[in-house]
C-alpha cells in the first residue's frame, strides 16, 4: 500500500504541478482562445458597401405590410469591399457608435464568436465605439441591464461555446409596455443599433423592434441562430439566402460523437437497445444529420412520419367500400409497430440490440398529438384572454387542468370555446399515461411554442414497443435468430444430430444463416410438446440440454437504456465551421450597421462552397414573415423551415435506411465521426445535409476543401 501523503495540503495545491493540473483553463482551451478564425475577402478592404441584388424576390404577406411598414421594402444587400470612399461616407462610416448586442433563446455554439467579429470590427473602424451586451436576453433590454464589453471580456470567450459572457433568455417583447420600455433603455443607451441573434421567434422580435424604433434612428439587426437548424432562408423562387443557422454544425457533431459511442457500445455488449433523443423542437435537422453522421440503424423523421400512408389499410377500406381517412398520416400506436418490426428483423439475424434516434417533435408529426396539441393551444390561449389569470396558475396541477377539461365537455365553462374540446377528446386523452398528459398540458414557452423538451416523447414510445413486442413474443414472432454453424457445433458437442432435429426446431431451417425458432414454439412447455410430437422423446423426458440451450439463446429480452442529447450540444465548444462562420456573421453585422440597415438579417451565401466562396450578405427580415397561430392567436412570425423530404439529405438517408437498420447477417455499418476538435485537418468540416441538400436537383459535387 502506498504511503499517506504528509505534504500539507496548502503546499499541495500551491506546488506549480498540481496549480497547473487543476487550473480551470487547459492547454486545450488556450488553444482554443488564441484561434483567429480567416475572414471574408470583403472584410479585408478598408471599407464595406451594400448592393442591392434584385435577383431575390418575396412574396410578401399583407399583415406584414400593415405592420412593418417602415422595413417591408427592404431589399436583398450583397456587401461588398471598398478601398474608397468619398468624404461623407468615410465620416459616417468611421463614426463612434454605440451597439447594443444580445442573445434571445436556447444557447447555440458561435455565438461568443458573433460578438467577437462584431467587436473586432467596429474597434477597428473606431475603437471610441462602444458596445453592450444586455444580459440575460431580452430582459436585459427591457430592465436595462447591461455589461460594457471589453477587449479583456471578449477575448476571454473567443471559439468557446454556450452564451456565458452575457448569458439568454426566451423573453417576448410582445406588448407595448415592454416594447416601450426596450425602446427607453435603447435611447438611454444612445444606441445606434440593436443586434438581436436569436432563432425565428427573436428574429420576429427584432423586425418588430426595428419598426418600432424606426423614427428614432435606432437599427435593429437579426443573426440567425438556433441549434435546431430551422432558420434557412430562400426567395419565393427557392433560391438559398441562409442554408443554415450556427450552432446546428456544433450541436449535430457533439450529439453524434456521442450516439456513435453508443453504436460502439451497443454493439459490442450486444444487449442494449439504446434510445437517444434529440433536441429539435419541430423540425428533424439535428436528427437527420446524426443519421448522416452515424448510421445509427434506426433514425425517425418527423416530416417523413406525417406523409406516411397505410396503403394496406386505404386497399382494406376500398374493398369494403369506404374510405378510411385514418389511414392518412401516422399514429403512435402504428409508429411503435414500425419500431418494432425493425427490432424484430434485427433479432432475426441474431442482433437484439441496436441505436434508435428519435427527433425531440416528433410528435408534432403525430396524428392525434398534433391535434391535442392545437386543441391545448387554442383552449389555454382563449382562457388567457377570457380571464385574468394565466391558465396554469389557475390550474396548478394536473388533476385541475383535467376537471377543466371535463367541464368544458359537459359545457359548464361556457366562457371558453367549450366545443374544441368534446367527449371523445376526453375520452382519447384519459387513455394516455398521466405523464404524458402533464407533457401535453406543460407551460407554452413566452412565443407560445410547445416545449417538447419537457416530454418523454421516447418513453411514450418505448412503453408501446415494450408492450407491443410482447404480444409478439406471444405470437411467436420476436426470436432470436441462431446461426447455423453455431446451432450444428452446440448440437454436436451434446452429441445430437443436427440434421435430424433442425427441421423439428426451426421455421426456416437450410434455408438461411440465421434459424428462427418454429413460431409455435414460445415456451420448454411447446418445445417439449415439438419434441415429444415429433417423437424425439418420450412425455416424462427432460428436454436434452442442447436444445434447451438453444432454445434458451432464442428467447430475446427486450432491453433499452435511454438518453437525452440536447443541452450538452448547446454547450459544446463550436465547430471550426461555426467558430468561421460566426465570426463572419459579427463582421457582417457590423457592415451592415455601418451602412445604415435595419431590420435585416445577417448571413452568409455558399455555406457549402470552399471558404473563398462565401459571401456576406444582408436578407430582408420583413418580407420573410407570414402568420401563423401562436398561444392560440394568429400572429406575424418568421417562418421555421422543416426537412424537406424530397431533398437530397432525406432522400439519401431514405434510401440507405435498409442498410443502416443492418437486418442482415454480418456487421452494422455504423460511422464514427469522432469529437469536434480544433487542430488538424481531418475534422469533418461542414454539415453533411448541407453538403447534400446544396446539390440541388443536379449532381455536380460542391467544392472539396473546407472552410478555413
Ligand atoms: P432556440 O430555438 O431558442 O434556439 O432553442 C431551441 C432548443 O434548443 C430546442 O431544440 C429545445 O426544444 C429548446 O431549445 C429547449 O428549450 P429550453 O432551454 O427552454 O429547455
Amino acid at each position: 500500500m502506498p504511503e499517506p501523503s504528509t505534504t500539507r495540503i496548502d503546499k499541495l495545491l500551491d506546488h506549480p504541478a498540481v496549480a497547473d493540473a487543476v487550473a480551470d483553463v487547459n492547454l486545450e482551451l488556450k488553444e482554443r482562445i488564441a484561434y483567429q478564425p480567416p475572414l471574408c475577402e470583403v472584410f479585408k478592404s478598408p471599407f464595406t458597401c451594400l448592393v442591392p441584388d434584385a435577383k431575390y424576390t418575396f412574396e410578401i404577406d399583407k399583415d406584414a405590410h400593415r405592420q412593418l411598414s417602415h422595413i417591408i421594402d427592404n431589399t436583398v444587400q450583397q456587401i461588398e469591399g471598398s478601398r474608397n470612399a468619398d468624404e461623407a461616407t468615410e465620416a459616417n462610416y468611421r463614426r463612434a457608435r454605440n451597439i447594443g448586442i444580445v442573445f434571445s433563446g436556447g444557447p447555440s455554439p458561435g455565438g461568443h464568436n458573433v460578438i467577437a467579429g462584431l467587436f473586432d470590427a467596429a474597434m477597428q473602424v473606431n475603437p471610441r465605439t462602444r458596445i453592450f451586451g444586455f444580459l440575460m436576453g431580452p430582459d436585459g433590454i427591457i430592465n436595462g441591464d447591461y455589461v460594457a464589453l471589453t477587449r479583456e471580456l471578449v477575448d476571454r470567450y473567443r471559439n468557446v461555446g454556450g452564451f456565458t459572457m452575457i448569458k439568454t433568455g426566451r423573453t417576448k417583447i410582445d406588448n407595448e409596455k415592454k416594447m416601450s420600455l426596450s425602446r427607453e433603455t435603447c435611447k438611454r443607451l444612445d444606441l445606434d443599433a440593436l443586434v438581436v441573434v436569436g432563432g425565428d421567434d427573436s428574429n420576429t422580435n427584432a423586425a418588430f423592434l426595428a419598426q418600432e424604433m424606426f423614427e428614432d434612428g435606432i437599427q435593429v439587426i437579426g443573426v440567425p441562430k438556433t441549434i435546431d437548424g430551422d432558420i434557412q432562408v430562400r426567395d419565393a423562387r427557392g433560391q438559398v439566402l441562409c442554408a443554415m443557422s450556427f450552432g446546428f454544425h456544433t450541436a449535430a457533431r457533439a450529439f453524434s460523437q456521442a450516439i456513435a459511442n453508443l453504436c460502439t457500445d451497443a454493439s459490442s455488449d450486444v444487449k442494449y437497445w439504446h434510445v437517444c433523443k434529440v433536441m429539435g423542437r419541430v423540425a428533424s435537422h439535428l436528427a437527420l444529420e446524426v443519421a448522416l453522421q452515424t448510421h445509427a440503424n434506426m433514425t425517425l423523421i418527423g416530416e417523413d412520419l406525417s406523409d406516411y400512408v397505410d396503403y394496406a389499410r386505404l386497399e382494406k377500406a376500398e374493398q369494403e367500400g369506404v374510405v378510411d381517412y385514418t389511414a392518412y398520416g401516422m399514429t403512435l400506436r402504428h409508429l411503435s409497430r414500425v419500431i418494432c418490426d425493425a427490432i424484430m428483423d434485427r433479432a432475426a439475424v441474431g442482433k437484439n440490440y441496436g441505436v434508435l434516434v428519435v427527433p425531440e417533435g416528433v410528435l408534432e408529426f403525430i396524428n392525434e398529438i398534433q391535434l391535442f396539441i392545437i386543441k391545448f393551444n387554442t383552449i389555454i390561449g382563449n382562457y388567457n384572454k377570457v380571464h385574468d389569470r394565466d391558465f396554469h396558475t389557475a390550474f396548478p396541477t394536473l388533476d385541475d387542468k383535467l376537471e377543466y377539461l371535463r367541464r368544458l365537455v359537459r359545457g359548464i365553462r361556457k366562457d371558453v370555446s367549450y366545443n374544441v374540446w368534446n367527449a371523445r377528446d376526453d375520452e382519447l386523452f384519459n387513455d394516455i399515461p398521466a405523464f404524458f398528459q402533464e407533457g401535453l398540458l406543460t407551460e407554452r414557452d413566452s412565443h407560445g411554442n410547445f416545449q417538447f423538451s419537457q416530454v418523454k416523447t421516447e418513453k411514450v414510445l418505448l412503453d408501446l414497443v415494450k408492450d407491443y413486442l410482447g404480444i409478439l413474443k406471444e405470437k411467436g414472432r420476436y426470436k432470436i435468430g441462431i446461426e447455423d454453424k453455431q446451432f450444428a457445433k452446440t448440437m454436436k458437442k451434446g452429441d445430437l444430430d443436427p440434421q435430424r432435429y433442425g427441421p423439428v426446431l426451426f421455421d426456416n431451417w437450410q434455408q438461411a444463416r440465421y434459424l428462427m425458432i418454429k413460431k409455435n414454439i414460445i415456451s420448454k412447455k411447446t418445445l417439449k410438446t415439438a419434441l415429444v410430437n415429433a417423437g424425439f422423446s418420450g412425455d416424462d423426458d427432460p428436454i436434452p440440454a442442447p436444445i434447451e440451450k438453444i432454445y434458451e439463446q432464442s428467447v430475446p429480452k427486450f432491453k433499452t437504456q435511454t438518453h437525452f442529447y440536447g443541452y450538452d450540444g448547446r454547450g459544446s465548444d463550436p465547430t471550426r465551421f461555426d467558430c468561421i462562420y460566426t465570426y463572419n456573421l459579427g463582421q457582417t453585422v457590423f457592415s451592415l450597421i455601418a451602412n445604415g440597415a435595419t431590420g435585416q438579417m445577417a448571413a452568409i451565401l455558399n455555406l457549402e462552397k470552399d471558404f473563398n466562396s462565401w459571401r456576406p450578405i444582408g436578407i430582408p427580415i420583413a418580407p420573410l414573415m407570414h402568420i401563423e397561430e401562436r398561444k392560440g392567436k394568429l400572429e406575424l412570425v418568421l417562418e421555421k423551415s422543416i426537412v424537406d423530404v424530397n431533398a437530397p439529405a432525406f432522400r439519401v438517408v431514405e434510401a440507405l435506411r435498409d442498410k443502416w437498420l443492418a437486418a442482415t447477417p454480418g456487421e452494422d455499418h455504423y460511422r464514427h465521426p469522432g469529437p469536434i476538435r480544433f487542430a488538424g485537418n481531418s475534422e469533418e468540416n461542414r454539415p453533411i445535409t448541407l453538403l447534400l441538400n446544396a446539390m440541388g436537383g443536379h449532381l455536380s459535387a460542391p467544392d472539396e476543401k473546407t472552410a478555413g
